[in-house]
């Protein structure tokens, strides 16, 4: 399913004097296919704007009574939002908010702090059965089997765990567990705001090996909101830079790193290998290689071998 969000603003407690502007006329399109990353400044919008693909943030346009607003004489009204994620209109408020977000599934930050069942496997059926028409509740076997795909899909075996309470999981079984339980309507989109906050290296590596390994087989399109350069660097086809709510750059972070001063400026890092780059070009060394330390060393050898 294809992204496509034009001129998207949005204000929290519009009205009131709590009012805070959270995305500025945003305009991004995200392809069917890319392992997206989305960086920016703590309170730049990237969880606001994530929040909309899937209608938990709804379009004024969208909701039941939306204000009708006229130009007055002489002004110019702000053009109409534009949010579409493949068929799914989102500023249409007809739209079937409950089929969206089976399409497009949701991990936040922490997600094993949302684990709350008795068992694993009930956790994990908790997004099927929500999500299931009242009519044709799936039966026992088809949520064990869709259970079971979706343990498996994030590394867990259902025999070890599909018993056990949530909270004698280790820490990162917790997490895999919490993002079983968001995959397992087989969603075509899947979105992680920082899914590999508070993990050791280790820890990260694991996370990003198994939204590979999503990405491969499970769902097309995998967007990860992250505040870790290097985790950007190593595993996006494309990246997306928020600054105050506004979109500042849509490059791949192979072009994206080399606006290094830029993105320095706005208070954001720069990866390690982005890093070395520049310090060799400011002795004279130009390398121009994919931002993986693997990268780095062959590209450093090919050009010792040129020498
Ligand atoms: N529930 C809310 N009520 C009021 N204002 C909010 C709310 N959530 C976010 N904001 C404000 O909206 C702006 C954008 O916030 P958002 O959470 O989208 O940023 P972010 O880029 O995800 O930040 P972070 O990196 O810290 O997660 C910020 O100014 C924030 O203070
Ligand atoms: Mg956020």
């Amino acid at each position: 399913m294809r992204i496509v969000a034009e001129h998207l603003t949005y204000t929290y407690n519009e009205g009131t004097p709590f009012a805070a502007r959270a995305l500025d006329d945003v305009t991004l399109t995200i392809e069917e296919g890319e392992f997206f990353g989305i960086l920016g400044h703590t309170g730049s919008g990237k969880s606001t704007f994530v929040q909309h693909l899937n209608g938990l943030i709804r379009l004024p346009s969208s909701q039941k009574h939306p204000k009708k607003r006229r130009a007055k004489r002489g002004e110019v009204l702000p053009p109409a939002p534009v949010l579409r994620v493949g068929e799914f209109d989102l500023t249409d408020r007809k739209t079937d908010f409950t089929a969206l977000r089976k399409k497009v599934g949701i991990v936040f930050q922490y997600p094993e702090q949302q684990l709350f069942a008795e068992t694993v496997k009930d956790d994990v059926a908790f997004g099927l059965k929500s999500f299931a028409d009242k009519k044709s509740q799936p039966s026992a076997e088809e949520i064990e089997r869709a259970v079971r795909e979706a343990l498996t899909a994030v590394g867990l075996s259902y025999e070890e765990v599909a018993e056990k309470s949530p909270f004698d999981l280790s820490g990162g079984q917790k997490r895999r567990a919490a993002i079983a339980g968001v995959i397992v309507t087989k969603p075509e989109v899947l979105i992680l705001d920082e899914p590999a906050a508070g993990l050791d290296p280790l820890g990260k590596k694991e996370v990003a090996r198994l939204l590979h390994s999503l990405h491969e087989t499970w769902c097309k399109t995998v967007i990860i909101v992250s505040h870790d350069m290097d985790e950007i660097a190593e595993n996006c086809t494309m990246s997306a830079v928020f600054e105050d709510g506004r979109v500042k750059y849509v490059l791949p972070p192979r072009e994206l790193f080399k606006h290094a001063d830029e993105l320095l400026g706005m208070g954001l890092d720069i990866p390690l290998v982005a890093k070395l780059c520049r310090e060799l070009s400011a002795r004279g060394i130009e390398i121009d290689c994919d931002l993986t330390a693997d990268g780095f060393v062959k590209a450093v050898l090919a050009k010792r071998g040129q020498a």
